[in-house]
């Protein structure tokens, strides 16, 4: 799963700059997905989840580890990209649900980025989804997430990265 959690955290290091809606409100007068959502996270988040699955796949090969999932470039683009296309979606929500920027939305916030990689993976590449996303590791993918969310943005208030705890 690093190649779709690294994404979230890299992407609030790392943003800033021109919004992905380039400022513009959508139809109902709120802006498409607001000023946290940023071509530069984006980009950088992106590379970094393509970055950390391909020292995964190269220590893998390195150690001959086979009780890991096996991944493909494939499946490393496809769950970093998800990750931040699940959580570009949340804020497309958020603000027509007319919830500010860096506002709390339990569920969507800590779920957005596991939704998001997960259909893009069975969309473009079934065949590893259901090979290594098994039902034990799914439950434990649901019990993680929520978790190392909570962690890692404690850990990014407090480092002044992000500037609520959530
Ligand atoms: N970020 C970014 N580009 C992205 C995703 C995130 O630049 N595609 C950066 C922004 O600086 C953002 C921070 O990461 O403020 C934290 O991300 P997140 O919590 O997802 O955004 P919020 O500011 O909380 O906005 P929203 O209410 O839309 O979730
Ligand atoms: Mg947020």
């Amino acid at each position: 799963m690093l190649p779709a959690y690294l994404p979230n955290p890299v992407a609030a290091l790392a943003g800033g700059g021109t919004p992905l809606d380039l400022g513009r409100n959508f139809s109902d007068g709120r802006r498409v997905f607001g000023d946290g959502k940023t071509f530069r996270g984006l980009i950088v988040g992106i590379l970094s989840g393509i970055g950390i699955g391909l020292l995964q796949m190269w220590l893998s090969g390195l150690y001959g580890w086979e009780s890991i999932p096996e991944h493909t470039l494939t499946s490393i683009i496809l769950l970093s990209t998800g990750a931040l296309l699940g959580d570009l979606c949340k804020s497309f929500f958020k603000r027509r649900f007319n919830k500010e920027r860096g506002s709390k939305w339990p569920i969507a916030d800590q779920y957005d980025l596991v939704a998001g990689a997960f259909i893009l993976v069975l969309l473009f590449d079934p065949a590893w989804f259901f090979a290594n996303v098994t039902l034990p590791a799914f439950i434990i993918i649901l019990i993680l997430t929520p978790v190392l969310h909570r962690a890692v943005n404690i850990l990014g208030y407090h480092l002044r990265v992000k500037e609520v705890p959530w």
